[in-house]
């Protein structure tokens, strides 16, 4: 829909909150920091009014947890990472309007009044239920405090919150078999109050809304989420928190508990538009309440719920505010094919980075476009990014620049020159570059920013084909009027890409903005120039100073990002064999309980719609059976088909994705994480022979 632009005044965009308790990495860049920067360049650059806000999210069980294990206060943590976060998005480019932070008093007074607000219109349900508690440690769980099985998809290591593998959004006590992530230990439960927001009392609402409205727009993984949850069935989510770090609960009977981190931080979004426009003088309202204010939400596709299902609930409970046009949320970014991880320090950090390679803030913000994750998981290789630089940056977009710049300097002492008449090869030229906004501005306005970053690559190609098909430095010993009309050409599609690729490339737009002295243009040039006037460089226009825009990145540059990754690894690998310690003594009576058996898998099957589970059938040597098992990941059905195992086979039936699991295969992991299993290698064992 490239014609919503014209709908909308104003543009509110958010990208996710950072957690202060790391740095930022690739990851959160490619997800959301970068795609929501070229959006909002773009808008401004069409001349939209636009706030585009962010801040760090300083609450939540995340942060104590990390301040313990760094020996410092939540306080100390939060100021560090707040430094390091704000100061390496200003580096990168990133043009947030502004970035706050949770902490900041305006934001503990804007989420007070909100769930003040909601709790006197009667939008809570308080409840006093039994929760997770860590004996112990002596606290509540919830959250990343508690990890369990999912009972929708069977993973083992789903949080209290959520699923990452299924995406599903859960309650703590929904988990099978918890453990707290604190001590290791099987929390018990206890009683405690809390508000709750009953999520199925929008489901109406979020049906119509999403269901029907936004069918259409919405991005399909993210819509697809947001349907399998209303189709599951919302539940009352608890939004408050037995923690003492958080926005105290403030209503009565509220002592001693915090504010959910996820019911806060979102509307951290606002509170940081209110501390913008008080800075600027400016009224913060339209930009969340005026029904002409367009807001779109930046995030990974781990925030889909809270971005789609909680705060839109929240936001309609409130009664006052619009709601999200889109969230176009992202897949995730892998580093050299393994999973990006704060806490493994698998990663590459932006601060990081910048050190490494200064002034190539544009080189990584071009790979991470080119690579995005829009409509999968994707992988960052440094091997790609060296070759998206000199393949790319410098071979297609560099060269063309340079050998436009070095041209008129040499032939023209830098000055435009007199066009003669146009051949139609000069006008293919120019008519194709004129149609080059268009089509950039129609895949940003359906956020299909990779799309867009290759097509502004496209223009670059076309100046360089066209400089090679007419050679200039050929012609001009024999026709130099007709070297003038090439070399006023080309100096066009310079110009038009030195204005399109300011959301992309700003750095390297800035630079070839003042090598063009586009800043002498009167009246000044814009992205919708272009498409009106194939000549935007008048002759007789003076040029700058050339600077080069792109260098070649060596391998030993290369070679020692890697080195650094397999020191992580390898740090890694020997923490790992910090093997897990003893649990609790059990008595013998215990142990004879569980009844295991010699089995042979049978049968197998993978279950459609998951991506670990598996169904067996399994003899038993007592009988055949159903056993649901999540070992997809590691084999193929057709690997295990034949194979010995060892079943408990008392274990109480439980149903996984509707199907029944009448028992449970042992299994064990290796280093790098692959499931492996306890089988008894002698065949001459039978089914059925039990183990003790
Ligand atoms: N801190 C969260 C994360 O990194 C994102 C918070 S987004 C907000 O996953 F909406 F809550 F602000
Ligand atoms: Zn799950």
């Amino acid at each position: 829909m490239a014609a919503a632009s014209q709908k909308f005044a104003r543009y509110t965009i958010t990208a996710a909150l950072p957690y202060t308790n790391g740095p930022i990495h690739i990851g959160h860049l490619a997800g959301v920091y970068v795609p929501a920067d070229i959006y909002a360049r773009y808008l401004r650059l069409i001349g939209k009014e636009v706030a585009f806000v962010c801040g760090s999210d300083e609450h939540g069980v995340a942060i104590p947890m990390k301040a313990k294990k760094e020996g410092v206060s939540p306080k100390v943590l939060i100021d560090k990472y707040h430094g390091i976060i704000k100061q390496s998005f200003q580096d990168f480019g990133i043009t947030f309007d502004n970035y706050s932070r949770t902490s900041a008093e305006i934001h503990h007074q804007t989420a007070s009044d909100f769930f003040v607000k909601l709790y006197k219109q009667g939008d809570f349900i308080e409840e006093t239920t039994a929760q997770l508690y860590d004996e112990q440690e002596g606290q509540f769980l919830a959250d990343r405090f508690v990890t369990g099985t999912c009972p929708k998809c069977g993973n083992e290591e789903a949080y209290g919150d959520q699923c990452e593998n299924c995406g599903s959004s859960l309650n703590a006590t929904d988990l099978i078999n918890p453990k707290s992530t604190l001590s290791g230990a099987v929390p018990t439960l206890k009683e405690t109050k809390h508000w709750f927001l009953p999520l199925d009392r929008y489901e109406d609402f979020l049906k119509q809304w999403i269901l029907v409205d936004h069918k259409s727009d919405w991005k399909p993984n993210v819509y697809g989420q947001c349907k399998s949850w209303i189709d599951d069935g919302l539940k009352p989510r608890a939004v408050t928190r037995d923690l003492d770090w958080g926005i105290p609960v403030p209503v009565k009977g509220g002592e001693g508990k915090v504010l959910y981190v996820w019911f806060d931080a979102p509307i951290g979004y606002i509170s940081s538009t209110k501390e913008w426009a008080q800075r600027e003088g400016k009224d913060w309202k339209p930009y969340w309440q005026s029904k002409d204010t367009k807001l779109v939400h930046f995030i990974g596709k781990d925030n889909i719920v809270f971005h789609c299902i909680i705060f839109p609930s929240m936001l309609k409970a409130h009664g006052d505010f619009i709601l999200p046009e889109n969230v176009p949320a992202n897949e995730f970014l892998n580093l050299e094919g393994q999973k990006l991880s704060t806490s493994k320090n698998w990663a590459v950090w932006l601060h990081e980075y910048l050190e490494a390679f200064p002034d190539a803030q544009d080189v990584l913000r071009y790979t991470l476009t080119a690579n995005a994750p829009e409509t999968k998981d994707n992988d960052f290789t440094w091997a790609d990014f060296q070759a998206r630089n000199n393949n790319e940056l410098v071979a297609i977009f560099g060269n063309f620049i340079n050998r436009v710049v070095v041209l008129s300097q040499k032939y023209y002492n830098g000055v435009v020159p007199v066009t003669g008449k146009l051949t139609q090869a000069d006008n293919d030229a120019l008519k194709a570059m004129q149609n080059f906004p268009a089509s950039i501005t129609d895949s940003i306005e359906r956020y299909r920013f990779r799309e867009a970053g290759q097509e502004l690559m496209n223009l670059a190609r076309l100046g360089n084909k066209y400089l090679a098909d007419e050679e200039p430095w050929k012609v001009i010993k024999e026709d130099e009027a007709r070297v003038a009309t090439i070399m006023n050409t080309a100096l066009q599609l310079a110009t038009a890409l030195a204005i399109l690729s300011e959301p992309f490339l700003p750095f390297t737009s800035a630079k070839l903005k003042k090598m063009l002295l586009l800043e002498n243009c009167k009246p000044s040039l814009g992205w919708e120039s272009i498409a009106i006037q194939s000549s935007l460089l008048p002759s007789g226009h003076v040029l700058g100073k050339s600077e080069l825009l792109f260098r070649k990145i060596e391998d030993e540059e290369i070679t020692a990002q890697l080195e650094k990754l397999k020191a992580t690894k390898k740090a890694n690998e020997s923490e790992n064999k910090n093997v897990m310690p003893q649990k609790e003594t059990i008595s013998f009576e215990e142990f004879s309980k569980m009844d295991m058996r010699v089995g042979t898998i049978l049968e197998a099957e993978k279950m459609p719609k998951t991506k670990k589970l598996m169904v067996l059938k399994v003899d038993t040597g007592i009988d055949v059976r159903t056993i649901v098992s999540g070992i997809a990941e590691s084999f193929t059905p057709e690997e295990i088909v034949g194979k010995k195992v060892t079943v408990l086979v008392n274990l109480a039936p439980r149903p996984l994705r509707g199907v029944e699991s009448q028992g449970m295969i042992l299994m064990t992991e290796s280093e790098e994480g692959k499931l492996v299993f306890l089988n008894p290698d002698n065949s001459e064992v039978d089914n059925g022979a039990t183990i003790s």
